[in-house]
């Protein structure tokens, strides 16, 4: 039996506190949808690309000179650390400098940050994902490590959602997902262009198709506001416990390691304590407008 990969936080590639990027090259781009591309990228330094480890749910600050830096998830495999993915939505001043890069640009790199999915207390649960948009693509590293030590898990189920077909996010990778008898994969959409013949509706709406053993499942959330906070509830209602529920969150990223304040949420910074939490660490302040 392989170990599941370990929950200690490895180190930065810049050393924890310093702000100083290293040099990343972006190798390949792939097109997910009509704003969103995945970036792969390789250190420029082999030293960097030998020690880089990084944990499901964790990010990057990506930084452009001259323009700025953004926090990005991980999308890929944290076994395979050669090349690192970001998947990205292009909606302001730095994912469109990225974009402009393109194959062969470099940018800075700062990372890994923050505290990622608890792949640790997933070991004999029953695991459902619950994603949004682009919110798949924080899960998709706690994906690959679930398949690969599947026997450590009871079932797990993805459930997606998205606005229509053409703008689900690793679609090849679903189609491929929905084959696979391991994990059991539900996708829905709000408009069924194109021939769609799933489901229509919203991704919480797909719980009413998964068994749900509320005793001894841990459920994965990520996606826009509304999603978390109704996928939340939805699962509290079902009587899985609030220590059992994680949400993924974003927030103004400034350092990424908990020195400047911009991320805080309530009493947590999200750069550090987050940007995973479980329900029963910010159940008090979730959702709250004004936190
Ligand atoms: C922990 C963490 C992980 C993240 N992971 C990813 C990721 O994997 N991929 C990714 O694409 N983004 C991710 N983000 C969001 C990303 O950091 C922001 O979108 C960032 O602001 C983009 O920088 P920018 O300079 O391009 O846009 P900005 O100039 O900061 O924003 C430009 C405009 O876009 C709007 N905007 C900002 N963010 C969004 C958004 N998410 N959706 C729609 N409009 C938005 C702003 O309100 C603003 O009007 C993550 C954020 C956090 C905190
Ligand atoms: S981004 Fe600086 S404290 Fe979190």
């Amino acid at each position: 039996m392989t170990s599941l990969i370990t929950e200690t936080r490895p180190a930065p590639v810049c050393g924890l506190d310093t702000w100083v990027p290293v040099a990343a090259e972006i190798v390949s781009i792939e097109e997910e949808n009509f704003n969103t591309l995945t970036f792969r990228m390789r250190f420029v330094d082999e030293i960097h690309r030998d020690n880089y480890r990084f944990l499901p749910g964790q990010f990057n600050m990506l930084y452009v000179p001259g323009v700025g830096e953004a926090a990005i998830s991980i999308s890929s495999d944290p076994e395979e650390t050669d090349t690192i993915d970001h998947t990205i939505r292009v909606v302001g001043s730095v994912t469109r400098a990225i974009q402009r890069l393109g194959v062969g640009g470099v940018v800075g790199l700062r990372g890994p940050f923050g505290r990622g999915w608890p792949l640790e207390a997933l070991r004999g649960q029953d695991v459902v994902i619950v994603a949004g948009g682009i919110g798949l693509a924080p899960m998709r590293p706690a994906i690959y490590s679930l398949l690969r030590h599947r026997e450590q898990f009871g079932r797990v189920m993805l459930l997606y959602g998205c606005r229509s077909p053409d703008d689900r996010v690793f679609a090849p990778q679903l189609d491929q997902w929905t084959d696979d008898e391991s994990i059991q994969v539900l996708v829905t959409v709000d408009n069924a262009t194109g021939g769609w013949v799933g489901p229509v509706g919203v991704v919480t709406n797909l719980l009413q198709r998964i068994r749900v053993n509320a005793q001894k499942t841990v459920v994965l959330v990520c996606g826009p506001p509304i999603l978390n906070r109704v996928a939340a509830w939805q699962f509290l209602q079902l009587h899985v416990k609030p220590e059992h529920v994680y949400v993924s969150l974003e927030r103004n990223m400034n350092c990424g390691f908990g020195r400047c304040g911009h991320c805080q949420y309530g009493r947590k910074f999200v750069c550090t304590d987050g940007p995973v939490f479980s329900f029963d660490e910010i159940g008090g302040v979730f959702g709250r407008k004004e936190i």
